[in-house]
């Protein structure tokens, strides 16, 4: 997965990256970022569907909307039997349900997960949201789990007032998701923080890494994006501040990361998102 605050880079990384895994296997690159910009890269729309975007490589956006609609195809009728074998509620709650804050979260990490367990890829390369909505996305798992456990024992209390259908067993099902969406993450996934040389984008990197790493989620280091470099910025005193500037940020994230890894890109000239210049980029992360 890649994260960091918005604008700096994480999408050209994810890119980058997907490319160059999809040299040696099938890959599926997914972005969970509502502002992503897969289908404009790709100069295709990918918010609908899985679409083969390169040889070996599959990439999908997955938008609110297309999460949703999934979610109600997968779920509604499950939510719609427990609620209503104790409520008399018809299947407009599925629609207030919907609507309930981190339905979403949830089950885009569901989506992960069945990609993750369908074995056609080899890798899967997840352009995650700016920082704040991918660490709810990673908390609310852990929460809806501990939920699910209260649950559990509620709806046994209760039990006696199921007529038509077992809600445990359903409750159990989705505790056994919910678990195995933070095992995949836990066990299965690991994480580039991506920052600028700049205030506001290092701090965040830093402090994104620090959840990632108390939720049990492998860093695998930082990428510095955009470094100027030396020989461009001597040469006006506008730009010579700038790179001191970056220096500085450079060193409080090298002193910070304590000795984790911080892979530095340099900023590049280009047609934006040209071949080239993604292929450039991969070269310099090297195989993750
Ligand atoms: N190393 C780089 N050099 C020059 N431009 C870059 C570099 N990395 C990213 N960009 C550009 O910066 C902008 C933001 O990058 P993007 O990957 O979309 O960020 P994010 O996904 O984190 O919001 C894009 O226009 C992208 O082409
Ligand atoms: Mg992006």
């Amino acid at each position: 997965m890649f994260t960091g605050k918005g604008g700096v880079g994480k999408t050209t990384m994810a890119v980058a990256t997907a490319l160059k895994y999809a040299q040696s296997g099938k890959t599926l690159l997914i972005s969970t970022d509502p502002s992503g910009s897969l289908s404009e890269i790709f100069s295709q729309a990918l918010d609908q569907q899985v679409t083969e975007v390169a040889s070996n490589l599959d990439a999908v956006e997955l938008t609110r909307k297309l999460v949703l609609d999934l979610w109600r195809e997968k779920f509604g009728d499950e939510i719609y039997t427990v609620l209503s074998s104790f409520l008399p509620v018809g299947r407009e709650i599925i629609d207030y349900i919907e609507g309930a804050p981190g339905i979403e979260d949830e089950f885009m990490l569901d989506y992960l997960l069945t990609k993750a367990q369908s074995n056609i890829y080899q890798t899967i390369v997840w352009d995650t949201a700016p920082t704040v909505t991918t660490l709810n996305l990673l908390f609310i798992q852990q929460l809806f789990y501990t939920h699910l456990t209260q649950a559990q024992k509620v709806y046994l209390k209760v039990k006696g007032v199921f007529t038509h259908v077992d809600p445990l067993a359903l409750i159990n099902k989705w505790q056994q998701l919910t678990a195995q969406i933070i095992a995949m993450l836990q066990s299965e996934t690991t994480a580039w923080v991506v920052a600028n040389p700049e205030r506001l984008p290092v701090e965040q990197a830093l402090n994104i890494a620090a959840s990632l790493t108390a939720f049990g989620i492998k860093v695998n280091g930082f990428i510095l994006n955009k470094m100027l470099p030396l020989e461009l910025c001597n040469t006006h005193p506008f730009w010579q501040a700038k790179f001191e500037s970056q220096q500085r940020w450079r060193e409080r994230l090298l002193q910070a990361a304590d000795g984790q890894r911080v892979t530095e890109i340099p900023e590049l000239s280009g047609e934006k998102m040209a071949h080239g210049f993604l292929a450039e980029v991969s070269e310099l992360l090297g195989k993750p």
